[in-house]
């Protein structure tokens, strides 16, 4: 038997983690920067460790050779959302992508596993470019909400408690409290419609304000400097006294402002 060079095989795994978390963390920070409220809402992302995958292989009665292609979960992503609902916006995000192909769904949302766990999984294939060439890695990409992973990150330390052998009574609590996540999630989601909206006016509002800082730093650059201070004084004014209405048009306006003197500078120097 060859040494089975562990480091190499799994190289292209961590790269495809790294990828795939970039990615999904980029969608975020753009749905943030429109001003829009964001399906998801934290992305981690993990490589099994050495000895679970041994562990999984042999529970399976999975060979050495066989572990890629049989265990597909050796690269792990998370989805982390805020609303049940987001679930499913996170779940057609990934079947559009052009950059990973979907193998199989798993939707333990409307069917939970029998110890109550919910999520919903993606299995993919995911292409990556390493310098022994092109690699097609496996990834599982489970998708769910904040409570839900509160819940299965607690029932993960039991199983890991008990060796896989939770007792009974314990077992009954984690079907209790699966049942008590499920209705918070549904509690949750009766009020996502005011959640939505006011998380994506407090990005705008945050975006505006940092627009304005900007644009008054770049204005003092090349316009009168006495001028601009007072215009930052009247910034501070509005934005300790005014409404976020005024502060929107004083945005606006500064915008403007702020474009007529760029152009004035290209024409003038
Ligand atoms: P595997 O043989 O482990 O792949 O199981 P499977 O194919 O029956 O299930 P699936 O691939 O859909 O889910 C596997 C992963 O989901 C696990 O590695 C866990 O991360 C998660 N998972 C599945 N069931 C449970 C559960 O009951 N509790 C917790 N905490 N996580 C679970
Ligand atoms: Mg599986």
């Amino acid at each position: 038997m060859e040494l089975y060079a562990w480091r190499e095989k799994l190289a292209p795994y961590e790269l495809a983690v790294e990828e795939l978390v970039i990615k999904f963390r980029h969608m975020m920070s753009d749905y943030r920067a429109a001003g829009r409220y964001s399906p998801i809402e934290q992305v981690t992302g993990r490589v099994k460790t050495i000895s679970s995958i041994l562990d999984k292989a042999n529970r399976k009665g999975v060979e050495l050779e066989d572990i890629e292609k049989r265990i597909d979960d050796i690269a792990g992503i998370r989805i982390i959302c805020q609303f049940e609902e987001d679930i499913m916006a996170v779940v057609a995000i990934i079947r559009q992508m052009t950059d990973l192909e979907v193998v199989s769904e798993r939707d333990y949302l409307g069917e939970p596993k029998e110890s109550g766990y919910r999520s919903y999984h993606v299995n993919v294939f995911y292409h990556v470019q390493t310098i022994y060439g092109h690699r097609r890695i496996r990834a599982e990409i489970q998708i769910r909400t904040l409570a839900m992973n509160f819940w299965a990150i607690i029932e993960h330390s039991l199983q890991y408690k008990y060796n896989g052998d939770i007792p009974t009574v314990v077992k009954e609590r984690l079907m209790a409290s699966a049942r008590a996540v499920q209705q918070l999630d549904l509690e949750m989601s009766s009020i996502r419609e005011d959640v939505v909206g006011s998380q994506g006016a407090f990005r705008r509002d945050a975006g505006n304000v940092a627009d304005i800082l900007n644009n008054l730093q770049n204005l003092y650059q090349i316009a009168d400097k006495d001028a601009v201070l007072c215009i930052q004084r009247e910034f501070y004014e509005i934005y300790k006294h005014g409404s976020k209405e005024e502060l929107r048009e004083f945005g606006r306006k500064l915008d403007k402002l702020a474009a007529d003197k760029k152009a004035q500078k290209l024409r003038y120097g």
